[in-house]
């Protein structure tokens, strides 16, 4: 009784004038909410509201309101290239379509934090003006294998650049005063069975690659939200573990933000809240019985309920929601189209371009080859997908750049496309089935008549489904019999040929790139792709795009393929489950991507950080000098060609030889110039703080940073040096943390 009086009195605070006031949610009066909150009210507020209590439909989820204490419902959306909410509303004449931006892996591929940022600013002011208030994205996950389905919505096999470009998504989109939530934490690195599986990672390649770029994200740019990934992580699910969500996240990395957990049903409950989030979503009633009987049976304490409800009243009351913020429902599409369009070109990668075929020259006439060109794929399936105005395909694109396409092969496509049927879902899946399969006579004919060919390549992917290696990493019979019948005719005529490849990920390469004259890889440009093709091949804009991933010679190169799941099959099944599809051994340890490469000396077809221009830059000699905390260096690049453009120079450092084995180089620091005309130059400044230095010792549960000289290259590309220096580290650092996520499994990394 005495409770319910006091709740009462909390409700009814005596205002300034005397009367008795509904006591209302207030940035300042949080504390004295809790108080009036009852059990059941508190549950509601850390379980999802089951479907938008608002009039957003098609978001993804919604807290729930509790409209006794002017607590409003927020609406979660997806997601990283752009909002996701339903184009149309019923008995609503107006449209809700959203940009479709590019992928994160195009995103990544400009090495432009400055342009992310701004993508992200438009994003968040999409999210803002459709009325919502936290984008579920950025995805992060590192891109540990070219096979996993997502990786179009990531950045990066490599967590610096994962980390910069998260926090410049953040910050940008962060400025609208609308959130995000940084996600999938942590090593949501499959798709296969991804709301089961147990990723085994040693303690030191969990530290130094998979959380590396979430710690950079959350101190540098500290979203409002972090989103806990649905897989185990050696051992116990992330949503459950509190070494990762309290002890790293929060006590280490001094996160202040809420956790949500990925759209999980089914587990219980109230160990999620124990271990560090805030939110269950999409949520569910049995999820909130949980929750209050076992605060009632003692297993979960009213402490830790109250501290969750504090840090989601501390989410909420930062939201447009909560401030009342009036929607327009009418965000600046045009401007954010034209952003898109500019961004998607900066992040595509001019892989070849022999004798010059780029930019084009003396052509007018194109044989347009590719069912996906005429059908150019935007974006990813799933979470990551946007319900977009229109596409440009590469067919209008190029015709809006003044060229003629063949009208007789055009017509050919278009009878043989109806894409519902050339892309249609098997086993659930949206794939291109195959490819038209023009005859070499038809393509003769077209050689004789057009000045140039084009080819483009298509690949989808998305949530829910990793790819394969045959028909999607590997090209199709088809498409390999269709570049050699063009390569072989159009060549025949003293003709070019041009690969423009359409995808979201990596495909195999090596066996086929010396046939067409140039290959460009234009990502999931997002809705202005084939717009931003045509600006590069006409010249209009010079690629400065670079990989951030490595292309493979075979993909079973990459050391974590053998530990992927190769299709549905799984290698093999004991009493522990099913390798690679209930638990995945991260065998390769920190050795991912180019460092593995690079430090076992093996053959790539593309290098990380590689990306070909229209021009040329020289590199001046760098200087590199000691700071009181690690090193700053700055190195001038001169556009020494004939065209303008913009160059980005990646610093890599080499630690002296120490008690660790290490990578024989990692990525330090990057930065991109600003476009340089012909014979002009810019300084580009760097900074490497001693902690980025280290290496996860497991052993001592502590980063270090061995004294002595570590030699400091100014790289094209992982693989083209243009510049060395040194720094010598006057002392060894050493910096502790908790000796927590041991595997569960024994693990034998690989070594050098
Ligand atoms: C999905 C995805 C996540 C997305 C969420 C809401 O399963 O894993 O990225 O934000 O559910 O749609």
């Amino acid at each position: 009784m005495k409770f319910r009086i006091l709740a009462l009195e909390a409700l009814l605070m005596v205002g300034a004038n005397g009367y008795a006031q509904q006591l209302t949610l207030k940035a300042d009066n949080i504390d004295q909410i809790v108080k009036a909150l009852t059990l059941e009210e508190k549950a509601h507020l850390l379980v999802g509201g089951r479907t938008p209590a608002n009039n957003i439909i098609g978001a993804a989820g919604a807290t729930q309101a509790i409209p006794r204490l002017g607590i409003p419902s927020i609406i979660l959306t997806d997601g990283p290239a752009g909002v996701r909410i339903s184009p149309t509303h019923k008995g609503d004449s107006r449209t809700y379509y959203a940009t479709g931006f590019p992928v994160g892996t195009a995103l990544a591929c400009t090495w432009n934090p400055e342009l992310v940022e701004n993508v992200g600013k438009a994003i968040g002011e999409e999210v803002l003006e459709y009325g919502c208030d936290v984008l579920l994205a950025p995805g992060m996950n590192i891109q540990r294998t070219p096979l996993c389905g997502r990786n179009f919505e990531y950045y990066s096999e490599d967590p610096i650049v994962a980390g910069t470009m998260a926090a410049a998504y953040v910050k940008g989109v962060q400025s609208n005063g609308v959130g995000t939530s940084i996600k999938h934490f942590v090593a949501n690195s499959q798709e296969t069975n991804r709301t089961e599986v147990d990723e085994v990672i040693s303690q030191r390649a969990l530290r130094e690659i998979y959380l590396k770029g979430f710690e950079l994200a959350v101190k540098e740019a500290n979203p409002w939200t972090v989103m806990s990934s649905y897989n185990r992580l050696n051992g116990v699910w992330t949503q459950s573990s509190q070494p990762l969500l309290t002890t790293i996240l929060r006590d280490e990395w001094g996160y202040k933000g809420a956790v949500m957990t990925d759209w999980t049903g089914g587990r219980t409950s109230y160990d999620r809240i124990i271990a560090g989030n805030d939110l269950l979503e999409p949520g569910y009633n049995e999820q909130e019985q949980d929750l209050i009987d076992n605060v009632k049976n003692g297993k979960l304490s009213m402490d830790i309920v109250d501290t969750r409800v504090k840090t989601m009243l501390g989410l909420i009351v930062k939201s447009p929601r909560f401030k009342g913020y009036k929607y327009s429902g009418t965000p600046d599409l045009k401007a954010h189209a034209a952003l898109t369009r500019q961004t998607s070109t900066e992040g595509m990668v001019l892989l070849e371009n022999r004798d010059q075929t780029l930019p084009l020259k003396d052509v007018k006439r194109v044989s347009l080859f590719g069912v996906t060109s005429y059908n150019f794929i935007a974006g990813g399936t799933g979470s990551g997908d946007v319900n977009k105005a229109y596409v440009v395909d590469l067919k209008s694109g190029l015709t809006n750049a003044g060229l003629t396409i063949d009208n007789d092969l055009q017509a050919l496509y278009e009878s043989y496309k109806d894409f519902n049927e050339r892309v249609r879902k098997v086993n659930g899946r949206w794939v291109r089935t195959d490819e038209l399969r023009v005859s070499r006579q038809a393509i003769e004919r077209q050689a004789a008549s057009n000045d140039l060919a084009i080819f483009t390549i298509g690949r989808q992917a998305g949530e829910g489904r990793d790819r394969t290696i045959d028909n999607d990493f590997n090209l199709t019979n088809d498409e390999r019999d269709m570049l050699n019948d063009i390569c072989n005719a159009f060549h025949a005529q003293g003709k070019r040929v041009v690969v423009i490849l359409n995808m979201g990920n990596v495909i195999e390469t090596a066996s086929w790139k010396a046939m067409p004259d140039a290959v460009l890889m234009a990502w999931q440009p997002g809705q202005e792709g084939g717009n931003s093709v045509a600006d590069i091949l006409t010249g209009k804009q010079n690629p400065s795009g670079k990989l951030t991933m490595t292309f493979p010679i075979m993909v079973s190169d990459v050391p974590a393929v053998n530990n992927f799941p190769i299709g549905n099959s799984f290698r093999s099944s004991n009493e522990k489950g099913r390798r690679n599809i209930d638990y995945t051994l991260h065998e390769e340890g920190i050795y991912v991507g180019y460092r593995y490469f690079s430090t076992f000396n093996k053959p790539v077809s593309y290098s990380f950080g590689y990306g070909l221009s229209y021009t040329t830059f020289a590199y001046s000699k760098p200087i590199v000098k000691a700071s009181k905390n690690g090193f700053d260096a700055n190195i001038a690049v001169k556009n020494t060609g004939g065209v303008a453009g913009k160059e980005t120079v990646q610093l890599y450092v080499s630690a002296p030889k120490g008690t660790l084995d290490r990578p024989t180089k990692e990525l330090k620091a990057f930065a991109k110039t600003h476009v340089l005309q012909p014979g002009e130059s810019q300084t580009l400044q760097f900074h490497v703080d001693t902690y980025s230095l280290a290496s996860f010792n497991e052993q001592a549960s502590a980063w270090q940073a061995e004294k002595g000289k570590y030699e400091v290259e100014f790289d094209a590309s992982i693989a083209d040096i243009r510049a060395t220096a040194s720094y010598t580290n006057p002392k060894a650092f050493a910096q502790q943390v908790n000796d927590v996520l041991k595997p569960d499994r024994s693990i034998s990394d690989i070594k050098p």
